[in-house]
């Protein structure tokens, strides 16, 4: 048949496979905000290559998954054990993503003795050639392939020698750190070289696309102009595409009758209380610690509060096979424990803490329900959280708190309070501010989020990237 599709070529496909309790495969949603923002675009021609999350040895069950994805449209990458662990948990994880957070590079790159920083660059290069080569497998004329986040840098390379003439687009979902953090990395080069043979190059904020520009001139020697860098007479585009959410899909869900009564439920729970929400991965650039001491000084400085104010939050477990994320579980559970320990009363508890994925319903009834989200990033690519919860606040109109290091305080900032999470004292009295601000504010500030929340949607987002993306691909002088 014809080309003319659109190949989403993600790390995660938007469902992982699980062997249940009675050994019969079934499929989660995946979490995190790459998946819920692809999940909101409409367009019956994409497919998607990516790995299901999951190891599977045996051929048998390979084949069971792959005739179940096949007709989603997903086509699964399946990665054995030591990719997960070299390429996913290693390079991916504990090298790159600390890095572009600002985290830092680990003192001791070795994720496990016998990997060295070395090797796993080798697996993140075999991963990336495992998806090329699926996406070789599918391609055809006019197909457009979209290549996201930081776990396929090396795509636009491979797929760029093996077709010169595919139309590529790279997108990162994170941010993409200063120079003076990017150069620190051994393999900055080379994945550089690589993502400038996409004919697109797509960040969330103008920022990032800025940084990035950066390294490129200052690492390969290139030159930039207005639309990106030229690269042997040719030019690539970088630009800012800050992604959105599917609005729609909340306001729809709070409609239906089993979120209203989960949403009467958690009144009920919750009287007499004000509900401060936290939804994140259980991840170090989510400033739990920071939270949680914040908190902590608040209800220090407030005692009369202790009993009439909760802290939710929901932690979803993540990337657990790497070391510094379980550190920071019993971190973060440690806290959780000396807080409720200090300002609990025998029938109140400050922090209700879950680590726990929950179910959409669920998730939608507490955005709906609860007073003020805290969300108190060290570091995030533009942070989803923040849209959903304004999405589902039409009612309530409750209070963000929302970090200056998000990608989001771009756009929602004058809708939301500004807190720099390392500012515990900071923090700690904008709790207060957001505790006790008025009907009038509340409605003020939460109708500018929602207007830029639901005008600036998941579906908008990958309209522009692919308008722009096609443009460029077409303009494009022959490469050479
Ligand atoms: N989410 C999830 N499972 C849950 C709770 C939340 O998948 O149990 C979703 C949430 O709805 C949001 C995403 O995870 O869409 C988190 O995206 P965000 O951009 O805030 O952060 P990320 O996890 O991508 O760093
Ligand atoms: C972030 C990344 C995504 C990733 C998600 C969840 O949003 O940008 O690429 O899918 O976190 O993390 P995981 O490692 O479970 O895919």
């Amino acid at each position: 048949g014809p080309g003319g599709r659109i190949v989403i070529v993600a790390n995660r496909l938007p469902v992982t496979a699980r062997r249940n309790d009675v050994g019969q495969w079934v499929y989660d949603r995946s979490s995190g905000g790459l998946v819920s923002a692809l999940g909101g675009i409409k367009n019956a021609k994409i497919v998607y290559v990516g790995w299901p999350g999951v190891s599977v040895p045996d051929k048998d069950d390979q084949l069971i998954i792959t005739n179940y994805l096949w007709q989603k449209s997903y086509r699964p990458v399946f990665l054995d054990e030591d990719l997960m662990d070299q390429y996913y948990s290693g390079y991916c994880n504990n090298i790159l993503w600390p890095l572009f957070h600002y985290m830092g590079m680990p003192q001791d790159c070795r994720f496990k003795k016998s990997n060295d920083f070395e090797s796993q660059l080798k697996a993140y290069e075999k991963a990336n050639e495992m998806f090329a080569e699926v996406v070789r497998q599918i391609h055809k004329e006019g197909d457009t392939i979209w290549c996201q986040d930081y776990h396929l840098m090396l795509l636009p390379m491979i797929l760029r020698k093996s077709n010169i003439n595919m139309k590529v687009g790279w997108f990162l979902h994170t941010p993409f750190p200063s120079y003076e953090i990017f150069r620190v990395l051994p393999d900055r080069v080379k994945l550089l070289e690589s993502v400038i043979q996409a004919d697109l190059v797509g960040f969330h904020t103008y920022d990032y696309a800025r940084h990035f520009v950066n390294a490129c001139t200052n690492l390969l020697g290139l030159d930039s102009c207005p639309q990106g860098i030229e690269c042997g007479g040719r030019i690539v585009r970088v630009d800012a595409f800050p992604i959105g959410i599917d609005a729609r899909r909340f306001g729809d869900a709070l409609e239906l009758h089993q979120v209203k009564e989960k949403i009467t439920e958690f009144q009920n729970l919750f009287a007499g209380r004000k509900v401060m929400l936290g939804v994140d991965r259980l991840d170090m650039i989510k400033g739990f610690i920071q939270k949680l001491l914040a908190f902590e000084k608040f209800l220090e400085q407030n005692e009369d509060w202790k009993a009439k104010v909760v802290l939710l939050q929901i932690a979803v477990p993540t990337r657990s096979d790497v070391p510094e994320y379980r550190k920071l579980a019993s971190q973060v559970h440690e806290l959780v424990a000396r807080v409720n320990g200090r300002f609990g009363t025998l029938k109140t508890t400050p922090i209700l803490h879950l680590d726990q994925t929950l179910d959409f319903h669920t998730l939608c009834a507490l955005y709906a329900v609860t007073d003020v989200a805290l969300i108190t990033s060290l570091r995030d690519g533009m942070n989803l959280v923040s849209y959903e919860y304004v999405a589902c606040q039409e009612s309530k109109k409750g209070v963000l708190i929302l970090n200056e290091f998000a990608g989001a305080a771009q756009s929602l900032r004058s809708g939301a309070i500004i807190v720099n999470p390392w500012d515990i004292t900071e923090v700690a009295g904008k709790i207060k501010i957001a505790l006790n601000m008025s009907a009038v504010d509340r409605e003020k500030w939460h109708k500018h989020n929602y207007e830029i929340v639901t005008t600036h949607t998941a579906q908008d987002w990958a309209q522009n990237f692919l308008r722009e993306l096609n443009d460029t691909a077409i303009k494009s002088p022959l490469r050479t």
